[in-house]
């Protein structure tokens, strides 16, 4: 049997700039779907999630508001907690940075590391991304020389700071990460960290003058803890840091940090620092999970497609979508949320598959068996084939939780439902019914249905907890004592647990179908609307996607990239963007011109590339860089010192494959 054992999971602290939208409930309804497991099969879990308030950004948006920033901060951080309340989010604390017990244990841990001689004063020059709280230096910038994760400008600043020593622990993180090939997940984000530190870490920025929401450094209280030494350590707040030693040592190290691949980086790097300099373990593990995009886009306040997760469970309930999000993007990828995927799911799934499986089986019973399951006898091929599919269905569970597959498990489950489904047309109880001599066989059936759907209620109940004790309850078990908040995975590792002479419930729908009309999306998720082989060709295409090693893409991924020669007409620099150039391209007689901004101007004068038959992207969304539309990107090598556009003798528009 499988140890039972602490089990300490987390999602990032969500800032409390704006409200949050799918993407926030997309990171906590996994690590609420993994904590349920976790306790489902016996773990001791502790849940956290919280906020991250500080900063100069919430500093602001107060200001604006005319409001101090901690009532500003309260309110969205209510709303907050009000979305996990709906989602039903099974969190065991809520960790708000704002709060008392974090301030000290901040301060607690500056001063430790600061006596250990690794925080020092000195004098910061930077490049700091004020949207993301985030300092960078020059080579970290994009190609246009602005914030390399949201591609705004950044300013330069200069003011006394305190340093955390990361130099320090360079050596000491990479052998780490190398020597601990499951600490970061997917295998994809460690070969980038890796990449990352073997350029050479920088101390770490820990303090500024320049703001003043945020905890003061306790040894100079003009200085605030910049966001990032504030925020991870709060990881350790709840759990007994600096008051609870037993609660510390049993929870410590963290088993799973889950976060969004964008904040791998933070994870993996600096918080492994503090946790050295403070000479205690490393987490074990911290996944990277992928971005969610809106029918292909990324989600933004100035296109209007973010989606409110409110709105949503107004609609659809929260389980439909918990479902959804789960079961449509494969952990570690990007995914893609659209009105239409998310209705077909709740129908054809849902509705269709499990609610129709519960539906049939308590109205047989009632009809052929006045609503009691009697005892089974005996057992036909196909009775032994489903309870054997149902053994396996269980450890193919326990097993792809296990190792976080929640896309695969949930198929795995729906894979059993439809096998349920068709013992029903194999065994034909109404068939059974009208023939006396049939009477055991019947009840057979009927009990081994109602079984198989006891052991699909356990199974789903971490991803749909309420449509989980909604079946648990139709069939009858809680009224028959069997109280659903103290069943475990054991309990559907053996097969008959649905005690012989239960009555069954009455069957009430678990999700009515929902009618496509056109048009009738509310304003913030209208959706393009995909025919349904389109979406079975995403879905086979996600499929072919999961089965190959991480970095490989298939024909069909290069073939979505149009390449063709492009001969450069004309070329001139970019007003107050030095790496830019601008060129003006012909794509053939027939084409019109093309406007590309390309960051190379430190490798060409202008007057070098007129004339040049380079290989453009030509397919490539459209994006404004320094006010000007960009349609395209050339190809060049570069090695990161060198860089030299790619050229090839052949008529402009030539296709290149
Ligand atoms: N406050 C920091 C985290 C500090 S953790 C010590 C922060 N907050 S955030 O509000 O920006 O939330 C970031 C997390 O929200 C991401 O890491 C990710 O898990 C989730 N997501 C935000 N937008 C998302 C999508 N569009 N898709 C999926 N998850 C996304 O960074």
């Amino acid at each position: 049997m499988r140890e039972k054992k602490p089990f300490y999971i987390t999602t990032p602290i969500y800032y409390p700039s704006a409200k949050l939208h799918i993407g926030h409930a997309y990171c906590t309804t996994i690590a609420d779907a993994i904590a349920r497991y976790h306790r489902l099969a016996g773990d001791d879990v502790f849940f956290l999630t919280g906020s991250d308030e500080h900063g100069l950004k919430i500093e602001q948006k107060a200001e604006e508001a005319g409001i101090k920033p901690i009532e500003y901060t309260d309110k969205i951080v209510a709303s907050f907690q009000a979305l996990w309340k709906r989602l039903n989010i099974s969190n065991d604390d809520f960790i708000r940075t704002t709060q008392k017990r974090h301030e000290r244990v901040v301060q607690e841990i500056f001063r430790r590391i600061y006596a250990k001689g690794d925080i020092y004063k000195g004098e910061y020059k930077g490049l700091y991304c004020t949207p993301c709280e985030s300092y960078w230096t020059e080579h970290q910038l994009d190609e246009n020389g602005c914030c390399p994760d949201c591609h705004r400008p950044v300013q330069e600043v200069s003011e006394e700071a305190y340093f955390f020593k990361m130099s320090k622990y360079q050596d000491r993180i990479l052998a780490y990460i190398e020597s601990h090939p499951d600490f970061i997940q997917p295998v994809s984000r460690r070969n980038e960290m890796i990449n990352f530190i073997k350029q050479g870490l920088d101390d770490l920025c820990i303090s500024r003058t320049s703001f003043d929401w945020g905890i003061p450094v306790p040894i100079d209280p003009k200085h605030v803890i910049y966001v990032w030494f504030d925020a991870l350590t709060n990881y350790l707040t709840p759990i007994g840091f600096l008051d609870d030693p037993e609660k510390f040592k049993k929870y410590w190290p963290a088993d799973l940090h889950l976060v969004g691949k964008e904040i791998v980086r933070f994870h993996t790097i600096i918080w492994p620092c503090i946790l050295m300099a403070l000479d205690l373990p490393l987490p074990k593990e911290v996944y990277g999970h992928g971005w969610l995009i809106v029918d292909g886009d990324k989600m933004s306040k100035s296109k209007g497609n973010v989606v409110d997760p409110n709105l949503l469970i107004d609609e659809f309930g929260a389980d439909a979508i918990r479902y959804f999000l789960l079961r449509e993007i494969n952990l570690g990828q990007d995914g893609n949320f659209s009105r239409d995927a998310l209705i077909q799911r709740i129908n054809s799934d849902l509705a269709n598959d499990l609610g129709n499986l519960l539906h049939r089986t308590l109205n047989m019973t009632l009809k052929f068996q006045d609503g009691v399951l009697a005892a089974p006898a005996g057992e036909s091929d196909v009775d032994r084939s489903l309870k054997a599919d149902a053994m396996a269905t269980v450890q193919a569970f326990a097993d792809g939780m296990e190792a976080m597959k929640l896309s695969d498990t949930i198929k795995t489950v729906w894979a059993f439902i439809g096998r349920a489904n068709k013992y029903i047309d194999e065994t034909a109880p109404w068939a059974l019914a009208k023939d006396p001599g049939k009477k055991q066989e019947l009840a057979n059936v009927m009990y081994n249905l109602a079984e198989s759907l006891r052991i699909i209620a356990v199974l789903i109940s971490p991803f749909m907890p309420q449509t989980a004790e909604r079946i648990w309850n139709q069939l009858g078990l809680a009224a028959a004592g069997k109280a659903w908040a103290d069943v475990q995975l054991e309990d559907v590792e053996t097969w008959g647990g649905v005690p012989a002479g239960l009555h069954v419930g009455k069957p009430e729908q678990l999700f009515p179908r929902i009618e496509v009309e056109k048009d009738d999306a509310p304003q913030n998720i209208k959706a393009a609307k995909p025919k349904k082989e389109k979406q079975q060709k995403a879905d086979k295409q996600n499929a072919k996607k999961e089965e190959l090693p991480a970095g490989i893409i298939t024909i069909d991924d290069f073939a979505k990239v149009q390449l063709c020669v492009a001969e450069v007409l004309a070329c001139e620099p970019v007003e107050n963007a030095d790496k830019l150039l601008k060129l003006t391209l012909s794509v053939g007689a027939d084409a019109p011109q093309r406007t590309v901004l390309s960051g190379i101007a430190q490798y060409y004068q202008p007057a070098e590339l007129v004339g040049k038959h380079l290989v453009l992207v030509k397919n490539l969304k459209p994006r404004k860089m320094r006010g000007q539309l960009s349609e395209g990107m050339i190809l060049a090598a570069s090695d990161g010192k060198a860089l030299k556009v790619v050229e090839v003798d052949m008529p402009a528009g030539t296709e290149v494959r």
